[in-house]
């Protein structure tokens, strides 16, 4: 047996997908990792990367196609735009190989095997979600591009053309992108990145270079009503965000998200902690069942946001500290005693080690973890699990349709309490082939 290099040609059959997007495939003692693959293609593929026996490859021909393979609707995707890394899957596939990815993260540890993890929650519409873009920007004047970047970091242009649009992003934020676009075409000075949020209300937002700002937001005028505080509403409750505080990047399905968590909380409870609180979503939510709830969250405009919401909401049973967790919860579980209910809903780096000791130590009835990011939440399941803490069911939700990406809602209880929980919240059984 040769080994792979650079350059080389080799035909492949994509056996399924990885953390990333990928296509996967196994070609001698190599797993080749194929950009755009899909599971049942044969391909001819080209090798552009290997490091031990990972190999990295592009489509040359597609020799026969995955049964799931689509039309992309985007021309920009076709070019290789990073923005999306599934557009080109069907829906009902991707909600498939969203819940395989869970699985296989969680399978690293086998003493997660106790969680079933259920079939993925889809997205009613999955186009022109997304409420957040950052833009890139490359060149300037009439050689501006506006848009996403490929794998290898070049500035696709989305937004130059006169009816160029991102098939994720909300419609007011594509004609953002179009003005933006047409602004900068006029600017002579650079500019490397913009942040646009848009919401139902028709409030825009735009976070850039300052010197630029002025000279933008007045060509920018009429699209949408500019403003430096925008309001998502979910399930009732319209939260004020101030950036660059964090909310969730759809807001339609941001209310499935809190369903799914709450349902695998108590309906009524003395004391709950919101770890990660951000704006106050979860926090919100949990004030109409609990009679104190703490938000912890380390970032200012966020926390100040948080208390503005709760004010608003006339919840005036909930204290919000603005700390790290690592270093907040310790104190607030020695302070709040009993504790029913914990949700944790951090960065996708994960919780901090001493953020989940403190978690094992006040005991919660439950604990509810939201994730973005399934390494790192069975990394910490792992961990909560040697304290007692068991994952019963992880529910997948997508919040990120056409993308890899996958939210994870994981139940944990003690695990004496194992059997009661399953029975309390109507857990399907796991499903063969777990
Ligand atoms: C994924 S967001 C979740 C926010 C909120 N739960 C929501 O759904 O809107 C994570 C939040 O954790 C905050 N954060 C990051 N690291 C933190 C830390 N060490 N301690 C406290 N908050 C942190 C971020 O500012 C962000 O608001």
């Amino acid at each position: 047996m040769t080994p792979l290099r650079q350059g080389q040609e080799i035909s492949v059959e994509i056996d399924g997908l990885v953390y990333g997007g990928a296509g996967y495939a196994r070609f001698e003692m190599y797993d080749i990792l194929v950009s755009r693959g899909l599971p049942g293609d044969r391909l001819v593929v080209r090798i552009f990367l290997v490091r031990q026996t990972t190999a990295y490859a592009d489509i040359v021909r597609i020799v026969a196609p995955s049964s799931s393979r689509r039309i992309p609707v985007c021309p920009v995707f076709e070019e290789g735009c990073g923005a999306c890394q599934w557009l080109h899957l069907d829906y009902a596939a991707q909600l498939v190989w969203k819940r395989r990815l869970a699985v296989n993260a969680l399978q690293a540890y086998p003493e997660l095997h106790s969680a079933a993890v259920q079939e993925t929650e889809a997205m009613q519409d999955p186009y022109f979600y997304r409420n957040k873009m950052v833009v890139r920007v490359r060149g300037a004047q009439n050689q501006v591009r506006v848009g996403f970047q490929d794998a290898r970091g070049r500035v696709l242009d989305v937004f130059g053309k006169e009816d160029g649009q991102c098939y994720i992003q909300q419609p007011l934020n594509n004609r953002l992108g179009r003005a933006l676009s047409a602004s900068l075409a006029k600017e002579r000075r650079p500019l490397k990145s913009a942040t646009i949020r848009s919401t139902d209300e028709n409030e825009v937002s735009l976070d850039m270079d300052r010197k630029l700002t002025a000279a933008i937001s007045a060509d920018l005028q009429g699209v949408g009503n500019q403003q430096t505080q925008v309001h998502y509403t979910v399930l009732n409750r319209r939260f004020r965000v101030t950036s660059p505080s964090f909310f969730q990047a759809s807001t339609r399905q941001t209310a499935v998200l809190v369903q799914t968590a709450m349902r695998f909380l108590p309906e009524r409870m003395e004391t709950a902690i919101d770890v990660y609180c951000g704006v106050g979503l979860f926090t919100l939510m949990l004030a109409d069942r609990a009679r104190q709830v703490y938000g912890i969250e380390e970032s200012h405009t966020a926390i100040a946001d948080a208390e503005y919401n709760a004010a608003a909401y006339g919840a005036g049973h909930i204290r919000f500290v603005r700390e790290k967790a690592e270093i907040a919860l310790p104190e607030i579980v020695r302070e709040a005693g009993e504790v029913d209910a914990i949700l944790l809903d951090p960065p996708r780096s994960g919780c901090h080690p001493a953020t989940l000791e403190a978690v094992s130590r006040c005991r919660p009835r439950a604990l509810v973890y939201v994730s973005c990011n399934v390494m790192t939440l069975s990394r910490d399941l792992a961990t909560l699990n040697s304290f007692g803490l068991s994952p019963v069911v992880v529910q997948p939700v997508d919040m990120f349709p056409h993308t890899y990406h996958v939210e994870c809602v994981a139940l944990c209880v003690w695990a004496k309490n194992l059997a009661s929980s399953a029975d309390e919240i109507h857990i399907a059984d796991p499903i063969p082939g777990k």
